[in-house]
């Protein structure tokens, strides 16, 4: 009896409670949903905005990432929060009133003859092609966007807004590159590694790693990692392992991103940093990971290498064949001294992601772009964009259609 009027209690005090929280919920969700709006479209009216509209998918990287009205620009904390990002092409009751709009390069590429183009342009407007995706799986191949693109907003080094996978600072802390140029300070004039990172450098015993999650690339880096296994089992000995979809081996522990990169840190001399296509400048997270966990990056990509790292702190899958890659890594893993003078670089630079504060954040510094005045009232045009966008060899079959 007793048991049953208690459990009986209980199960009211639990319905209670859950539907509490449920009531909570929702005036929580509405509130919350109801003041972003209005935060997002109405607050300051004193206060210039610049609206952003999305004419593409709102889901696709990096629009999503943008999120709607200001909330990706206050979140960031950016000096400018005044950008409006919408993907309502009728918010403003006039496409004219926009300032920017902007356009996802995968979906140009689908549909670069497409008749949904934005019916009345402003000259006032930028039009921003936008992609973090490599020109090589999604060329434009056609002139139709010629002439049509005021702006673009990619990991080229000469977009006109960056967005990208690192940066590179100097010992003062300024930001300093990727950039087309550089100025390096040359291997040996660098100061020497110290004696303390040379005990922990000691601490690896694996030639090389590989994490790979995308099996079917079309820069060849598959074939080429499976002659370079082949080399180093066969001849010295050593092993490459393969992390990830394409692999066998796994990290271990609960936080696997953190535990893999110890693994990287502590065991392998090498990482393959193999871009699964080849664009230029495209140059990914992977590099940053070799760097920024003290594992000399080994490179394949199409990228010119010097815009992202001084000579002599990486090796070059684009220029070595897997024989001589191979009888590289062998010759450095037994000679320390030469091996540690891949990490000279860290007395001098650092190697960052792009989001660590708000003045390095591409976000950030997209809406602060909008906000230069000047910028803003230039008039530029895009002329040759296909020929900016496109490596031609890998406009050949669709030009041949
Ligand atoms: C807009 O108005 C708010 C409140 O009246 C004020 O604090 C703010 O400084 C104003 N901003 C501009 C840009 O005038
Ligand atoms: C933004 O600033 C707030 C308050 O200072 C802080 O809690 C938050 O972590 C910051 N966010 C980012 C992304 O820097
Ligand atoms: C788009 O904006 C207009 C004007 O503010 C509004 O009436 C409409 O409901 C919005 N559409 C969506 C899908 O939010
Ligand atoms: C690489 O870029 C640098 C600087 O932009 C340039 O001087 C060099 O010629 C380029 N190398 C190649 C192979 O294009
Ligand atoms: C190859 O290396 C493994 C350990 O990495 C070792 O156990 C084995 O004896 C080596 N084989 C030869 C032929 O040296
Ligand atoms: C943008 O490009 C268009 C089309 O080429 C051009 O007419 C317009 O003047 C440009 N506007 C700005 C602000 O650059």
């Amino acid at each position: 009896m007793i048991t049953k009027f208690y459990s009986n209690t209980r199960l009211k005090l639990f319905a209670f409670c859950a539907l509490s929280a449920i009531v909570i919920f929702i005036y929580a969700s509405y509130t919350d949903y109801y003041f972003t709006q209005f935060d997002n479209f109405y607050e300051y009216e004193n206060e210039t905005l610049k609206y952003i509209l999305q004419w593409t998918s709102p889901k696709t990287m990096p629009f999503v990432y943008m999120d709607v009205g200001r909330a990706g620009f206050k979140s960031r904390n950016c000096t400018y929060t005044n950008c409006v990002v919408t993907p309502n092409r009728s918010l403003l009751g006039d496409l004219r009133k926009f300032d920017v709009i902007m356009f996802h390069g995968p979906e140009l590429h689908r549909a670069p003859r497409s008749k949904d183009w934005p019916k009345n342009r402003a000259p006032h407007q930028k039009y921003v092609f936008a992609s973090v995706e490599s020109s090589h799986y999604y060329p434009v191949c056609s002139p139709n966007l010629d002439n049509f693109f005021n702006w673009t907003w990619t990991f080229r080094l000469d977009s006109d807004a960056r967005w990208g996978y690192m940066l590179i600072k100097d010992s003062k802390n300024t930001v300093i590159g990727p950039n087309k140029i550089m100025h390096w300070m040359k291997l040996e004039d660098m100061d020497p590694v110290s004696e303390e990172f040379k005990v922990q450098l000691r601490s690896k015993f694996k030639a090389a790693v590989w994490f790979v999650s995308n099996c079917n690339d079309k820069s060849g880096r598959k074939a080429y990692a499976d002659k370079l296994q082949i080399q180093l089992q066969a001849k010295y000995n050593l092993t490459l392992d393969v992390f990830g979809k394409c692999g066998t081996m796994k990290c271990g522990g609960w936080n696997s991103q953190e535990s893999c990169d110890k693994l990287i840190k502590e065991n392998y001399y090498f990482y393959l940093a193999f871009e699964n296509s080849l664009s230029e400048d495209y140059v990914t997270e992977k590099l940053l990971r070799a760097l920024q966990f003290d594992s000399v990056p080994i490179v394949l990509g199409f990228a010119n290498y010097t815009r992202f790292m001084p000579d002599g702190i990486y090796l070059d899958a684009n220029v070595l064949s897997p024989e001589e890659l191979a009888a590289k890594m062998n010759s450095l893993i037994l000679n320390p001294e030469e091996y540690a003078n891949f990490f000279r670089w860290k007395n001098h630079y650092s190697y960052h992601s792009r989001e660590e504060t708000p003045e390095d954040n591409d976000y950030c510094n997209f809406c602060a772009l909008l906000n230069d005045e000047e910028k803003m009232k230039k008039q530029t045009v895009i002329h040759n964009f296909h020929e900016w966008w496109d490596n031609p060899v890998h406009c050949k079959k669709k030009a041949g259609k």
